[in-house]
């Protein structure tokens, strides 16, 4: 019997998704809490077919120099700044990543962060839950969100997502790309040079990848350039920004508020000065973490890896000029699939 290929799983991933990969491939799975070393990992990695890498984890060429027969590479996130995509397509390696499938979910955390922000929710929440609203109404004001302008840096897919809702409450949407969009007309954003929008936004969102030209963005100087009563919300990497230039920004009123999903460093150890600030508000990276789009995003994950062993084009490739063309499954293969997966041709007869 033809052996199944082999997927190595550096680390721990929903089962559903575990049990739907080990219907086609057989998996090799790293299950400790730890962080698999990467010496182990290489080793596993040299009778591997497939790998589908969990964070953290650097995906380059080193890791996988000595992986003969590796075909895939895939992780269960948009964004690829942990991999050197180069590097992978350098040795003829797909890697698939999971676009699309959270663009509504990570819009639906940027927005909810936002709105929470605008009006200090978690503050008034802490109040009633003090004890103290029978004494004296909250003097804890939020900001109006309708009649202010948003200005989202990276206006990619989730970008667009994120200016439906601005507008739903009122906002006016401008946006920093590195080339102006052809579609403003559609979507009524507006583009606009970095300074000008930082000059202009009473919300200044980062959905922008980490990039060696995005990394600390937002420095001293940029903090400086937005206006002092607004909110910086960063849903993009965490190494975006210049941890300790927000910081300042926030101790000194150059900027009012911060809204984070992501943060540098990630996690925050327990007395990281970010903590102690109470003008920002941080949640652990949750964009896409729904039950729904969790599920989704390690089923693509899981569905490119397939494809990926069998040397068959992944659904999203990053890569797309080392993607495996279309081929047809040749006999022995299929037919190995299907004693696999436990059907036999009998199974077919009348
Ligand atoms: C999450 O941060 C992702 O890149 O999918």
């Amino acid at each position: 019997m033809k052996k199944k290929p082999v997927v190595v799983v550096n680390g721990l991933v929903r089962k559903d998704a575990m049990a739907y990969l080990a219907e086609h491939v057989e998996i090799r799975q790293w299950t400790e809490k730890t962080v698999m070393p990467r010496e182990i990992l290489k080793e596993w990695l040299k009778e591997a077919d497939g790998l589908w890498s969990v964070r953290p984890l650097t995906v380059d060429g080193d890791l996988i120099k000595d992986a003969p027969n590796l075909k895939v590479i895939a992780q269960a996130a948009v964004g690829y700044d942990n991999v050197k995509i180069d590097e992978l397509t350098a040795a003829g390696i797909p890697y698939g990543n999971t676009p699309g499938v959270l663009n509504e979910t990570v819009a639906e955390l940027a927005f909810t962060i936002i709105a929470t922000a605008s009006r200090r929710i978690l503050e008034n929440v802490t109040f009633v839950k003090s004890g103290r609203w029978a004494e004296r109404p909250s003097n804890i004001k939020g900001f109006d969100l309708s009649r202010r302008t948003l200005g989202i840096i990276g206006m990619g897919a989730i970008g667009l997502a994120i200016s439906r809702r601005a507008r739903a409450f009122g906002m006016t949407v401008v946006y920093h790309n590195r080339h102006p969009r052809q579609d403003d007309a559609i979507y009524r954003t507006t583009y606009m040079e970095l300074d000008e929008l930082l000059a202009t936004s009473d919300v200044v969102c980062i959905m922008a990848p980490l990039t060696d030209e995005t990394y600390h963005m937002c420095d001293a100087e940029f903090f400086k350039k937005m206006k002092s009563t607004a909110l910086f919300v960063n849903v993009g990497r965490g190494p975006i920004v210049d941890t300790e230039a927000l910081i300042e920004a926030l101790k000194n009123g150059v900027i009012d508020y911060a809204a984070l999903d992501v943060t540098d460093p990630e996690p925050l150890p327990a007395d990281h000065p970010l903590l102690s600030l109470d003008n920002c508000l941080i949640v652990p990276h949750i964009g896409s973490y729904t039950d729904r789009t969790r599920y989704d995003m390690s089923i693509l994950t899981a569905d490119n890896i397939i494809a990926g062993v069998h040397k068959q084009p992944l659904k999203c490739c990053v890569n797309e000029e080392v993607n495996y063309e279309k081929t047809k499954m040749d006999m022995e293969t299929a037919l190995a699939e299907l004693k696999a997966a436990g059907v036999s041709l009998s199974d077919f007869e009348d």
